[in-house]
């Protein structure tokens, strides 16, 4: 054995899941939570390669159980650990927008680079950074696409439109457009607070009559598709869906979505939930092969 996938329990399935569509074996990281909330980690011995397979919703408990787990597992046999991180956060603050804030994205990125040989994960947010690679100098790092999974949710029979709710999300929508080759339109947020989101889309009259699937790579409080929807509802769109690599808004979230009238809505199972269905583990497991990050 050259290689497995370290998984912890509360993502058994998902870690599970790679490991099978790699043909290696699941070993498991065990998480022991002291009274206090410090987390005492345990890995199983390792081959040579590790793939530790955590997505980072929720992030701060989990970054630090991660830093844990790598030091564990090159101490108990790798020499090569990746980790495996179909969401990754933090990387929407790629700047200080406000004097005094952190850049987190670069600190975040800085980190994991010190930690990991390479890392995998799908769609993160980047903007103003072009590439993963120079948010994580020195390391293989790779950002792939849910395209191929969020295209097949598209009814082409139905001629919808394709709408981005910000200039950020031309990169989603338009290498899906360009798939399934319908035409998208692109609206303007601007962002008033955490939940609160004010989106104008200046070709919202296309709209009219028609069907709309909205596309976004992240759907988090649901603020930003519930703005979409209003404006697309008061352009006379007939029905309204949303798809999206990641979902993690609540159940609570995702009723105020169907109240607002988006009457499907669909995500990855990159990060565990109500509506994040798409499997992500064939996907995953065709670029790690390609990577050689193993022997095979
Ligand atoms: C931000 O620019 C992202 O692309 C999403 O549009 C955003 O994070 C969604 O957040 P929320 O669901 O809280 O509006």
């Amino acid at each position: 054995m050259s290689c497995a996938v370290f998984g912890f329990a509360a993502q058994a399935g998902p870690s599970l899941a790679l490991a099978r569509a790699l043909g290696v074996p699941r070993l498991s990281v065990k998480a022991r939570h002291f009274p206090d909330r410090e987390s005492l980690i345990q890995v199983e011995p390792s081959p040579r390669t590790a793939l530790l397979y955590c997505s980072l919703d929720h992030p701060n408990d989990k970054l630090v159980e991660i830093l844990l787990a790598a030091s564990a597992l090159r101490d108990n046999g790798a020499a090569k650990v990746i980790l495996i991180a179909p969401y990754l956060a933090y990387m929407r603050q790629d700047s200080a927008f406000r004097a005094g804030e952190a850049v987190s994205q670069r600190v975040i990125g800085k980190l994991l680079a010190e930690h990991f040989d390479g890392l995998l994960t799908i769609d993160p947010h980047l903007h103003r950074t072009r590439s993963l690679a120079a948010v994580m100098p020195g390391i293989e790092a790779v950002a792939i696409s849910a395209a191929p999974l969020l295209v097949a949710e598209i009814d082409k029979r139905r001629d919808p439109l394709l709408v981005g709710p910000d200039g950020e999300a031309r990169q989603w929508v338009e290498r899906i457009a360009d798939r399934v080759e319908l035409e998208f339109v692109l609206g303007r947020k601007r962002r008033g607070g955490d939940r609160h989101v004010e989106i104008e889309i200046p070709d919202a009259e296309r709209a009219n009559g028609r069907s709309v699937v909205i596309v976004d790579d992240l759907i988090s409080s649901g603020g930003t598709l519930l703005a979409v929807a209003h404006q697309l509802r008061s352009a006379g769109a007939q029905e309204i869906k949303a798809l999206a690599t990641h979902c993690l808004a609540t159940e609570a979230e995702l009723d105020q979505l169907r109240e607002a009238g988006i009457s499907s809505v669909r995500a990855t199972d990159s990060v565990p939930g109500p509506v994040g269905s798409l499997p992500i583990a064939d996907l995953l497991a065709q670029e790690i092969r390609q990577r050689r990050w193993y022997p095979s």
